[in-house]
């Protein structure tokens, strides 16, 4: 069986509700299922969770399958107790890519159905509005394929579309992105795009997707090295790609040249509305999909949008870091700080001074970190109760704390300031903490059970039966 979305569904089935939860109740299509995983995650549970019965619609609604790193630690068969494997393992897949095959089953499961003409209609497709702010139903976890006139290169990136009419829907690329270089590369061409959007697939499609390297980067064969087989090809109906055959659906189309309109507010992943912007429209020419499709979904404004991209950003930082700090450990970029502004670190540190400098090779690798926590290596750095320990125990602010300002940082950070200070723009100040402890001086004995006995005990065996 084919590495796609339903494998990982009955993978994930085997681990139970922590992981997966299946809801039959109906609901409405706006608004509640992100409701109902902010109430999840106010009990502190973060599964991916399937709607079976969404009023209006036959397709199962499938969501949350990034909002924890156990379910990461799923998507690359690690166990989910482990998080220290998880990057070991993303890295040691993505220094593997396999490229794509064409399929060779006959016709894909992705077009047992195919829609065109007036066959076609985004409205039959269970999108919803995410927050009562947003200006209407958005796919949130699309793949955009697209080809590069230059190079021939195929790129593949996760964008947001909203819905603009039966067969259009909008897609916004910030400029720094591949897809939006390509799609300017065209339009002063004076031609239009061909794209494909694949909905519905093994998460490490997604992770794949999000991998960065050079415009001619193939993430079709990351995807490959992560899900460790060869991403199955089918050609599209109506444009001039290829895309997956085993995904639950693709929506087919073109970016004409001069073709724009407004999109948003959306509600982002810092928590709070980005603005409204100009974006190019994709006109739909195709939708092809399975007889029984699942739709998957993501919550913008939750941790599952910022844990796509989590490992490579992650294995980026892991790998610079080794380089000047070659104890490194550990780096986490948490879900308190939206998986971007707060990096922790843990080192064995060997030298004075070693914490600091681990600190400083974080800020000067990666723009976004705001707020670098290094800790010895005794302190779990997916644990932030255990990192704010550290602080509380090991930190005296006036030697331990350093201050970098007016740096670039994030954009969609709120607190960003100007060169001014007097407006929003792209700087933010930076703080290392380095809670390691001094090596010239003796630190007291940390206080903690014997290895064994630890291990010895497991609380089942002593707590009253459920
Ligand atoms: C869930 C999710 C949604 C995203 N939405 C957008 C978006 O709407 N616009 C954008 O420019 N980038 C978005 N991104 C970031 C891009 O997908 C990411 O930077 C990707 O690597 C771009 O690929 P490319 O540069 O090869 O085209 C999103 C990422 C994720 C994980």
């Amino acid at each position: 069986m084919a590495k796609d979305l339903r494998y990982f569904l009955d993978w994930l089935r085997t681990s139970g509700p922590v992981d997966f939860v299946e809801i039959d109740r109906q609901i409405p299509r706006d608004l509640y299922m992100t409701l109902i995983q902010e109430k999840l995650a106010k009990e502190r549970k973060y599964p991916a969770v399937m709607f079976k019965n969404v009023a209006g619609y036959d397709w199962p609604v499938v969501t949350g399958l990034f909002s924890s790193y156990r379910l990461l630690a799923h998507a690359l068969e690690v166990a989910p107790t482990e998080p220290g494997q998880v990057l070991a393992e993303f890295m040691r897949r993505e220094a593997n890519p396999i490229a794509p095959v064409p399929y060779s089953g006959g016709t894909g499961p992705v077009q047992e159905v195919v829609l065109t003409g007036e066959g076609i209609n985004l409205a039959d497709l269970p999108i919803q509005q995410h927050c009562q702010g947003d200006s209407g139903r958005y796919i949130t976890i699309g793949c955009l394929i697209c080809r590069d006139p230059v190079s021939g290169a195929t790129n593949v990136g996760t964008y947001r579309h909203e819905l603009k009419g039966p067969n259009r829907m909008g897609c916004m690329m910030n400029p720094v992105q591949h897809a939006e270089t390509i799609r300017a590369r065209y339009e002063g061409a004076g031609k239009s795009m061909d794209v494909a959007v694949f909905i519905g697939h093994h998460p490490a499609y997604h992770i794949g997707a999000a991998s960065r390297g050079p415009l001619e980067h193939d993430e079709l064969a990351v995807m490959g090295g992560l899900l460790g087989e060869a991403v199955e090809m089918v050609p599209c109906k109506t444009v001039d790609l290829a895309v997956p055959a085993h995904a639950e659906v693709v929506i087919e189309g073109r970016i004409h040249p001069g073709s724009f309109q407004m999109d948003g507010p959306f509600a982002e992943y810092a928590g709070y509305y980005g603005a409204q912007m100009n974006v190019p429209i994709i006109e739909v020419t195709a939708i092809t999909r399975r007889k029984q499709p699942i739709w998957h979904d993501l919550f913008p404004s939750f941790r599952e949008h910022t844990q796509v991209g989590l490992l490579g950003r992650e294995a980026q930082l892991y790998r610079r870091l080794r380089e000047i700090v070659p104890t490194i450990v550990g780096v986490h970029l948490p879900p308190s700080g939206a998986n971007f502004w707060h990096c922790y670190v843990s080192i064995k540190k060997r030298v004075q001074g070693e914490g600091k400098l681990a600190g400083l090779a974080v800020i000067g690798s990666n723009y976004d970190v705001k707020h670098v926590v290094v800790v010895d290596d005794d302190i779990n750095i997916y644990d932030d109760e255990e990192v704010l320990w550290a602080i509380a125990t090991r930190v005296q602010a006036d030697q331990d704390c350093s201050i970098v300002t007016n740096s670039f940082g994030a954009h969609l950070d709120p607190s960003a300031y100007s060169e001014t200070r007097s407006e929003k723009g792209p700087m933010t100040t930076k703080v290392i903490v380095d809670t390691t402890r001094p090596m010239s001086r003796k630190f007291p004995e940390r206080v903690s059970p014997p290895r064994e006995l630890w291990d010895s005990i497991d609380l089942k065996d002593y707590l009253p039966k459920q």
